[in-house]
């Protein structure tokens, strides 16, 4: 039985027909960072969702370190969106847009002209490379440190683009503070070196979380804005530090006091990464009063488990909503999924994007 996971759910302004959460999954099929009518298609047969985060979209020229990967700051881009929301919301599904800034973890020749690659501080990634069309897989040069004036410049742009999501009919953001792009690049002492206001303390390490979530809830609403985070998250070069509890503990607490209506958390042990400790998720239950959402390796039966025990309000998939459009008609059937291919995860074209049948069609 999957009442719990399978019952409504009121999300801040948001009326959510299940708890079954489509997680952020960047898919780089947005030739010319602007979405189009096959991604248009993509979200529209995932509609069956309770809730259909967006892959992870730029809020800037320069957050556009992958290839492929949409922005939310173009009237082209804009017009792409509509045709998403517009086949989400004709199904009768709600959608979130991830906002994800990449920081650091960018490429320059993948970012258009007038972009530039941006970090809290110069920090070199060691491990991670990263791809360019035509070029292959290339190391990353050191970002360039952002002034005030361009901290200040970034933080605008998430409003706005966040104000332009609104405009082309999503029900909210997501702001991704999570798996090392440019929010949480503030938060960890790896990777922010900074000697002002921004850098050093834990109360200075989150300050541009705030600023970027105060904006954002000034420019649309604290009901229509969520915040993901990895506590204990490895991706990206970040890994485990010194204040780290007392660092996400606090993000819940600013974030509280801020009016988001959600906190995200992931959790990538089942992509390789080190267990998230179960007493960091219980104590950002405890100090954050508005939804939660678990993310990472869920099946339907853990799912129901965490949301009828009250560890979470809702629980996000990502792979599985990959390989099955309609994977919450499967839920409740009890059908078999689809299996992910991971060939075809970050591809161009159709293949593994629109070609994994649904229950109906493989009847
Ligand atoms: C192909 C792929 C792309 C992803 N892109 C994003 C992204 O854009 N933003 C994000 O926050 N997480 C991203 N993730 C992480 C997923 O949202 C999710 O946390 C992860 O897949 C674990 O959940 P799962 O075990 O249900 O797949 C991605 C994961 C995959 C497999």
């Amino acid at each position: 039985m999957l009442d719990h996971l399978l019952s409504e759910y009121q999300l801040g302004q948001t009326k959510l027909a299940n708890r079954v959460v489509m997680a952020p999954l960047t898919r780089s099929r947005a030739e010319g960072n602007v979405p189009n009518d096959m991604m248009a298609t993509y979200y529209g047969n995932r509609a069956g969702a309770g809730l259909i985060i967006s892959e992870g979209t730029s809020p800037s020229v320069n957050g556009l370190g992958y290839p492929r990967i949409p922005g939310s700051f173009s009237t082209e881009q804009m017009e792409g969106w509509k045709k998403v929301t517009r086949a989400v919301h004709d199904q009768g599904g709600k959608i979130f847009m991830q906002l994800m800034h990449c920081g650091r973890v960018g490429h320059p020749d993948n970012v258009p002209a007038g972009g530039r690659i941006l970090a809290p501080s110069p920090v070199e990634m060691t491990e991670t490379k990263m791809y360019v069309d035509g070029k292959g897989l290339l190391d990353i040069p050191v970002a360039h440190e952002m002034s005030i004036d361009e901290i200040t410049l970034t933080i605008e742009e998430y409003a706005n683009a966040a104000k332009l999501a609104i405009e082309a009919g999503f029900d909210g953001v997501e702001l991704h503070a999570a798996n090392g792009y440019l929010l949480e690049q503030f938060m960890h002492p790896k990777t922010n070196r900074r000697n002002d206001q921004y850098g050093g303390s834990v109360e200075n390490r989150l300050r541009f979380l705030r600023n970027v979530a105060e904006a954002t809830v000034a420019a649309i609403g604290g009901d229509r804005v969520g915040v993901r985070l990895s506590p204990y998250g490895v991706f990206n070069e970040m890994g485990s530090f010194d204040t780290v509890d007392e660092t996400f503990v606090s993000a819940a607490r600013l974030l509280d006091e801020i009016g988001v209506t959600y906190l995200h958390l992931v959790d990538q042990e089942d992509m390789g990464a080190p267990p998230v400790p179960d007493a960091i998720k219980a104590k950002i239950r405890e100090t954050f009063s508005r939804s939660l959402i678990l993310a990472g390796g869920y099946d339907a039966h853990r799912a129901e488990q965490d949301i009828s025990s009250g560890r979470c309000d809702l629980v996000a998939f990502g792979r599985p909503f990959i390989a099955n459009p309609d994977l919450v008609e499967r839920f409740r059937e009890g059908a078999e999924l689809n299996v992910p291919d991971y060939d075809t995860f970050y591809t161009p074209g159709p293949e593994g994007y629109l070609t994994y049948p649904t229950l109906a069609e493989t009847a």
